[in-house]
């Protein structure tokens, strides 16, 4: 199938990146979300980023005008029902992403691809709550968005080979490398990143470091360009914790349990840089560590 527009749902961190990257890439795109602010924030920072990628040479100012061009905004869901291709990122809960499919599903040309940027949740649970399990994937993009080169494509039960090799050549038309993972809780980057993220904070919670040299050590001992906390809060506090509970129901090991630290600060609202505070506090000049 020839993917030509597509509908992204939630503006978010994800969604916008998505819709950024589809925009430059030619798709036309349909951005939806239950928040007027959140779709306009979502145009104004990409065209802070578009802007970025033209000071740093990457794409002319030409084509950022007309990448900004080709993204619509709209309140209202059923409208994405003649995408070609519609991905799902709004947020990480099970109930919200049924709903939304659910909805959306009456309005749908019949030949619409449906996917899901869950970072976690089972596509084949969620792909057999629509009328079209053979034509719907995870696909997993990572943030940020217009930076990370990979994409994760998941299969659930029921998808058919045709949408598998349509979506591997929008991979290819973003410039994006594909990763084809089964379908199990969190896939593979967060199955691996997420418990050790969670490890992270329980070494905080059981003192056996700061958030400064937790984040020092992994950065300048394993040579990751981010430390955990630093990168927990950059993902969201909130999507954390989605992803560990996913990963302890689903595979019911208790190497998976959620640190309650992580939990406290979820339920203080300290979700990490979208709400300005999580292991950091992000409103002053510079993150100033929180323990
Ligand atoms: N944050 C990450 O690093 C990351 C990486 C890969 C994938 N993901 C996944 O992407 C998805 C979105 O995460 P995010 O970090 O962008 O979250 P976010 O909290 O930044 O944004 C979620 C957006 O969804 C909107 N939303 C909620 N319910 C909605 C509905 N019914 N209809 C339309 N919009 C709705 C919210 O208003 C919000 O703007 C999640 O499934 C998450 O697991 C996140």
């Amino acid at each position: 199938m020839d993917i030509k527009s597509v509908g992204v749902i939630g503006a978010g961190q994800m969604g916008n990146g998505i819709a950024h990257v589809f925009a430059v890439a030619g798709f036309d795109v349909m951005m939806t979300d239950i928040s007027q602010d959140a779709l306009d924030q979502a145009m104004a920072l990409i065209r802070r980023n578009l802007e970025r990628q033209v000071s740093r040479e990457k794409i002319s100012r030409e084509d950022m005008e007309a990448a900004m061009a080709r993204i619509t905004t709209t309140l209202k869901l059923p409208e994405l029902g003649q995408t070609d291709l519609v991905i799902e990122a709004a947020t990480e809960r099970e109930t919200v992403k049924s709903a939304i499919f659910e909805d959306l599903q009456p309005h749908l040309k019949p030949e619409t691809i449906l996917t899901s940027n869950t970072s976690s949740i089972s596509i084949t649970r969620l792909a057999s709550r629509t009328d079209r399990p053979e034509r719907f994937m995870g696909f997993h993009f990572m943030n940020p968005v217009p930076v990370m080169q990979l994409v994760e494509l998941i299969r659930g039960i029921a998808t058919d080979e045709a949408t598998y090799k349509t979506l591997l050549g929008v991979v290819e038309k973003l410039g994006k490398t594909a990763a084809s993972a089964e379908d199990f809780p969190a896939f593979i980057v967060n199955r691996i990143l997420m418990p050790m993220i969670n490890e992270a904070v329980y070494t905080l919670y059981e003192g056996v470091g700061s958030v400064r040299s937790i984040d020092e050590s992994m950065k300048l001992g394993a040579n990751h360009p981010m430390g955990p906390l630093e990168l927990a809060d950059f993902i969201g506090l909130d999507t954390c914790l989605a992803i560990m509970n996913v990963l302890h129901d689903g595979l019911a090991d208790t190497k998976y349990r959620p640190c309650p630290l992580l939990t406290k600060y979820v339920e203080a609202g300290w979700l990490g840089r979208k709400t300005q505070r999580g292991f950091y506090d992000y409103r002053g000049e510079v993150p100033v560590p929180t323990r």
